[in-house]
């Protein structure tokens, strides 16, 4: 079996998980040299002589062929990413946010230099979503890809309905068992979600788009009043990611907080959990569910990438790599829209408005809107104004 000399880049939730991991599973035939991390002076669990704050003595080790990226700053990475593809050697990350923003550049230099760049870990924590995209559903018409990507924003949205837990104590205890992100508003404003549902996105339908084009809104502008009105139809409310294709290949990519019943699919993933339906031509209707987030969960994702590199596996990205996205969104969806009285919100943005309840605390109003109003509307970043669909 052939021997990986890997150098790891960051030693915290992630980097330290698959440090251990591959420590105590000598089988592996992976051998960790180096260790770049970015303060010196903090305590850690493995030998001092591992460790170095100089990128080089990784990137410039021709001995090491494998370089693992698990740092928390997507600039730093992408220096680092670009740098050891460039030195022909093969990369496995986790940083989505650094992939979705440069994705192509990132794909373009692992053809050129003929090596793998791997990044399973990025999208999903544990669940093998985007191998299943690239190769179980490479023939498959895909319709669409709704899920539940981020494990944070889930975990937050389940311990204030069913523990009856504040926002910020929610938020508190995702931080503390390393589900978050070190900054929580890349979960919680649906940041995360995008940069993992534009990775999903070229790998279901080989369409790039850019994050700024999918629409887009977060968990913070909920309100109490949303909660009261979803337990009143029985309903509970999920940041949900979605991308459809319609008959013309038009996409609609949004990250959207959206209402579902308890029973169904969707609405049995809770806390850290994450789940992916995908609807094809033949297949129908499929489902992926797994921990999305956590040392653990996140490491077996990585391990997976690293043991893809002993028989050299590539994402191809044989459905091909077109521009996603022309600047219209085509269609139109039911929404709830919620705020204070006072506010002067435009209702002729709905096509059609089917309830709307006025009380002197709260407003709001459910109907279609088509997608391309809702963009410009701003209501997706007006932090007063609910946005949930159905
Ligand atoms: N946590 C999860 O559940 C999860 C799930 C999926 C994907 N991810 C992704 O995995 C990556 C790591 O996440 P994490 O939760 O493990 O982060 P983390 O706990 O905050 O650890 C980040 C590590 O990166 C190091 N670092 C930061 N900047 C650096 C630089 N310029 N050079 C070298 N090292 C640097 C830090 O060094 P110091 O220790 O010296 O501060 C720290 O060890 C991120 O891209 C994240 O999005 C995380």
């Amino acid at each position: 079996m052939k021997k990986l000399n890997i150098g790891l880049f960051g030693f915290g939730v992630v980097g330290e998980g698959i440090y251990q991991v591959l420590s105590e599973k000598s089988q592996l035939q992976t051998h960790i040299k180096k260790i770049v991390i970015k303060d010196p002076e903090k305590k850690r669990n493995a030998p001092a002589e591992l460790f170095s704050i100089d990128p080089n003595e990784i990137l410039n080790d021709e001995t090491i062929d494998v370089v693992v990226e698990l740092i928390d700053d997507a600039d730093a990475a992408f220096e680092i990413v670009k740098t050891a593809l460039n030195k022909g050697k093969s990369v496995v990350s986790a940083n989505k946010k650094m992939i979705a923003e440069n994705h192509l550049e990132l794909i373009e230099l692992q053809r050129k230099n003929k090596v793998s760049f791997l990044y399973e870990a990025a999208v999903c924590g544990s669940i093998p979503i985007l191998r299943n995209l690239e190769e179980y559903y490479n023939n498959d018409l895909l319709n669409y890809v709704n899920g539940i990507v981020n494990g944070s924003t889930n975990y937050i949205l389940t311990k204030m309905r069913s523990e009856n837990q504040s926002y910020e104590n929610a938020l508190k205890a995702a931080q503390e068992n390393g589900f978050a992100e070190r900054n929580p508003t890349l979960d919680v404003e649906g940041v995360d979600a995008v940069n993992k549902l534009s990775i999903i996105i070229l790998h279901a339908f080989g369409r790039l788009i850019s994050p700024d084009d999918i629409l887009k809104k977060g968990i913070t502008a909920l309100k109490n009043e949303d909660f009261k009105y979803a337990a009143e139809k029985g309903l509970i409310i999920k940041l949900i990611a979605g991308c459809a294709v319609d008959k013309s290949e038009n996409i609609t990519p949004i990250v959207v907080p959206t209402f579902i019943e308890k029973s169904k699919t969707l609405g049995l993933v809770n806390n850290e959990y994450n789940g992916v339906l995908i609807g094809s031509d033949l297949a129908d209707e499929q489902f992926l569910y797994g921990k999305g987030a956590g040392r653990y969960p996140t490491s077996s994702a990585v391990l997976s990438d690293i043991s893809a590199l002993r028989y050299n596996y590539k994402y191809e990205l044989r459905k091909g790599i077109k521009n996603g996205f022309h600047g219209e969104y085509f269609a139109e969806k039911k929404f709830y829209v919620g705020f204070k009285p006072g506010l002067d919100l435009d209702k002729s943005t709905f096509q059609n408005i089917e309830e709307s309840y006025q009380s002197k605390d709260y407003e709001y109003v459910t109907g279609t809107i088509s997608l391309n109003e809702l963009k410009n509307s701003g209501w997706l970043e007006n932090p007063e104004i609910s946005v949930i669909s159905f």
